[in-house]
């Protein structure tokens, strides 16, 4: 079987509110994209990494990494689902319909070795795909206005994190699909309008999307305690 990564990383981090967007901040004396790519490529599993760069993008063309044979740049879109679709087309030619693609968040640098390969362990033999997720610990409220109505079942909810693994026709023709639908906040939920039911493997939940301007020490805090 033939493994691919996908890397969006064409996002302007607005909530991170720093002087750059985040996936270029510094973290463990490297950018977070690079500290990422980093981790995809010590898995050893993958054939290529298109990773989607917005095209006005100064700080990537400086990054030796971005002169890797193994790294296809593709050119970032709109929202997030746009350039993951776009880095899905710069892979046209060299992907085929079954081959497995792994679509991976630029901005979760925690993400470990063996959580790659226990997703991929759990799902190549599935004729659709799934992400890694952690069960949710916090008693979620259904909210109206500034009024509960109601406890969600918690055994029932899922906190979803990436990668995320599908075939790689049915991820693209699923996202061309639902071009433009607000709802598509992730992979699987472009699957999951389309009738599939993607698979969940519990993954570690230090595996944090750097969103917030605390989550960067949080992350280089997580990374001294992995062992990967
Ligand atoms: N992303 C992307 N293209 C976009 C928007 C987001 O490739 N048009 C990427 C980001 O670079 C990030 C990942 O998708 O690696 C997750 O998105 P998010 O955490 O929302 O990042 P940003 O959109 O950059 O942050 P914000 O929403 O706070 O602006
Ligand atoms: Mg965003």
């Amino acid at each position: 079987q033939t493994f691919w990564a996908v890397v969006p990383a064409a996002g302007v981090g607005k909530r991170m509110n720093a002087n750059r967007p985040k996936q270029y901040l510094e973290l463990g004396g490297q950018t977070v994209l690079e500290q990422t790519l980093a981790r995809l490529l010590q898995a050893e599993v993958f054939r290529g990494i298109a990773v989607a760069v917005s095209e006005e993008d100064g700080y990537w063309p400086d990054l030796p990494i971005a002169r890797h044979p193994q790294i296809i740049r593709a050119p970032g879109g709109k929202e997030r689902a746009d350039s993951v679709l776009s880095a899905l087309h710069a892979l046209a030619g060299q992907a085929a319909t079954d081959d497995w693609v792994l679509v991976h968040d630029a901005a979760r640098p925690c993400l470990t070795i063996t959580d790659i390969h226990h997703l991929i362990a759990t799902l190549r033999d599935d004729p659709i795909g799934g992400i890694l997720a952690v069960a949710s610990h916090d008693t979620l409220k259904n909210v109206q206005g500034e009024s509960i109505i109601g406890t969600l079942d918690r055994s029932y909810i899922w906190r979803a994190l990436t990668p995320q693994m599908f075939r790689y026709g049915l991820l693209k023709s699923a996202l061309q699909t639902q071009q433009g639908n607000p709802a598509i906040t992730d992979e699987a939920s472009a699957l999951e309008l389309q009738g599939w039911q993607p698979k969940i493997v519990a993954g570690r939940p230090d595996n944090i999307k750097i969103t917030r301007p605390e989550d960067l020490a949080l992350a280089e805090f997580y990374r001294a305690q992995q062992t990967l």
